[in-house]
This record gives structure tokens, C-alpha cells and sequence, in this order.
């Protein structure tokens, strides 16, 4: 462990981590987790926010995973600044830091996954194969490692909290999992960390998606009901605002992430493409 007068205990070894963990808890204290992989923005300094509200020790992970990025993605450019994510946490007095090198969560030997079923498949699961093996197996390492009882994840990455909840439904695991809203930037874009590889006229051009995914959802207050007449009109929209490319664009179920004939009552519209070089996603709840 390391510390400075003002920051958060900074952990690298992740089993001293998890013993500071267990004396929190034997002393009666709720343990709560953000999970993050750091160049931390507003959005995640949100979810710390939250987190506080649910329990007596907040806890951040720091770590950008090697095992959710797919051969090509942007593992080796993703974005690492310990010392700037440590700087945006101070005023939140965090109770401990969990910084560990990729070879103190997967040291040598280790050879173990958790393998996520069907919800994993679709969407993100067919442009980034392998993508949710990896994160539910890091969070299920990171979940058992502060022994939590309370886990935030943000709304943003709508499908990633999906998959979190079954597993840990499924694995009997007895974290309780809350979903942050969205943070957006003034002019509605969704915060990310990946935001800052868009050029001043990628960021412009990037808009669309939120604009579409609000006019996506005004239609469905307005009493629009036709779910595939939505979805048809969102991706024109994308096409329209000029993303260089649509992964997807959807209007699904809440729960299982199926693609809706109709709008019931939990139906969520998902987007994902390229602006420039940069993958975003982005989604909006449209009857909550
Ligand atoms: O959302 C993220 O930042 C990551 O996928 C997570 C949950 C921290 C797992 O690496």
C-alpha cells in the first residue's frame, strides 16, 4: 500500500486489498465499489458520489483490464494517468484505491473465466467478441476482492450492467449491483473516457447520437408504440447526422436486450458506431 497525506491508500497488491476489505467488514461496515479502469471523468466522480450514499467505506478499482479488449481495440492506447484519476478523487475521500499491475490480477498460472450466457451475445457481444468474458470475470474478481456489498455501475455501459446483474444473480454472488444515470455533457453527449481521442469536429459531428436517441424517446412519450418504425428512424438519423459508421441501433427490452416489435413497459434504445476512428455507444431508457 502507498499513501500521501491527502490521497486515498493506493493498494497494488490486491490481497492487501482485500484484507483491508474484510477488517471494514468485521467491524461492521458496508463495503461499496466503483469499478472503473481510471482516466476518470464527472461521470465517474458521479458513481463515487452514489456510492457513498450506500455504504460506510467507498472503495475505487483502477484497471484497465487486458482481457475485455479484443486483438486491434485500444488497450495499448487507453488512456493511464494514475496520479490525475488519484487528483479527482481527493475531495471525495475515498476510503482505499485498488491499483494492481495485469500481472497481480493474472499472475502466472491463473487460468480461470466466468463465462456469461446469452444476454452477452448480442450487441456489443458481436462486434467485441470475448469482450463480457472478460469484464465479468475481472468484476467477479474485483467484487470478491473488496467482498462488496454494493457495486456502482454506470447506465452508459447499459448492456455491460445487464450482463453484471445476471451473473451475479446466477453465481449467487451477494453484491447488491446499482445502475448511475448517464452523466452528459451540457450539449448531451455522454461522458467517456474515450471522448478525448475526438478531434473539436468528431466531437461536433458525435452529437447526433444523443440527439437521436432523445428524439427516439420523445416519439415514444409523444405515444408512439411501433418499436421497429423507431429503430428505422434512429439509425436514419445516425446516417443523416453523419457517424462514419453504425454498429448497431436498437430498441430493445431492458432486461434480456431483445429486439422489440413494440414498446412495453421497459424498453431501452441502444447505439453503437464510429465517429472518426473512435467507438461510442451510448443508450436512453424510453418509458422510465
Ligand atoms: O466499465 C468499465 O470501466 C469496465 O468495463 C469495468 C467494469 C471496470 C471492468 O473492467
Amino acid at each position: 500500500m502507498s499513501s500521501s497525506s491527502s490521497s486515498a491508500p493506493v493498494f497494488h497488491v490486491p490481497a492487501e486489498f482485500q484484507a483491508q476489505c474484510l477488517a471494514w467488514q468485521r467491524a461492521g461496515q458496508r463495503v461499496g465499489m466503483v469499478p472503473t479502469m481510471g482516466a476518470l471523468h464527472e461521470g465517474h466522480l458521479q458513481l463515487v458520489r452514489l456510492c457513498r450514499q450506500y455504504c460506510d467505506r467507498v472503495v475505487v478499482s483502477i484497471f484497465v483490464n487486458p482481457t475485455q479488449f479484443a486483438p486491434g481495440e485500444d488497450f495499448d492506447r487507453y488512456p493511464r494517468d494514475l496520479d490525475a484519476d488519484l487528483d479527482l478523487l481527493r475531495p471525495y475521500a475515498v476510503d482505499g484505491v485498488l491499483a494492481p499491475a495485469p500481472s497481480a490480477m493474472y499472475p502466472a498460472g491463473y487460468s480461470s473465466a466466468v463465462q456469461p450466457g446469452k444476454i452477452a451475445q448480442v450487441l456489443e457481444g458481436q462486434f467485441r467478441p470475448g469482450h463480457f468474458q472478460g469484464v465479468t470475470t475481472v468484476v467477479a474478481k474485483l467484487l470478491g476482492l473488496a467482498r462488496a456489498d454494493v457495486a456502482i455501475f454506470g447506465q452508459k455501459d447499459y448492456q455491460q450492467l445487464a450482463v453484471i446483474r445476471r451473473m451475479v444473480t446466477d453465481l449467487n454472488m451477494p453484491t447488491e449491483i446499482v445502475m448511475a444515470p448517464t452523466h452528459r455533457e451540457p450539449d448531451g453527449l455522454a461522458m467517456s473516457s474515450r471522448n478525448r481521442y475526438l478531434t473539436p469536429e468528431e466531437r461536433e459531428r458525435a452529437l447526433v447520437i444523443a440527439r437521436a436517441l432523445f428524439r427516439c424517446r420523445d416519439r415514444v412519450a409523444a405515444g408512439e408504440r411501433d418499436a421497429r418504425e423507431l429503430a428505422v428512424d434512429l439509425m436514419q438519423d445516425l446516417i443523416d447526422g453523419g457517424m462514419d459508421s453504425i454498429d448497431y441501433a436498437v430498441i430493445a427490452d431492458g432486461q434480456t436486450l431483445e429486439s422489440l416489435n413494440v414498446i412495453g413497459d421497459d424498453a431501452v434504445a441502444l447505439v453503437a458506431g464510429h465517429v472518426g476512428r473512435t467507438r461510442l455507444i451510448d443508450n436512453l431508457l424510453l418509458t422510465k
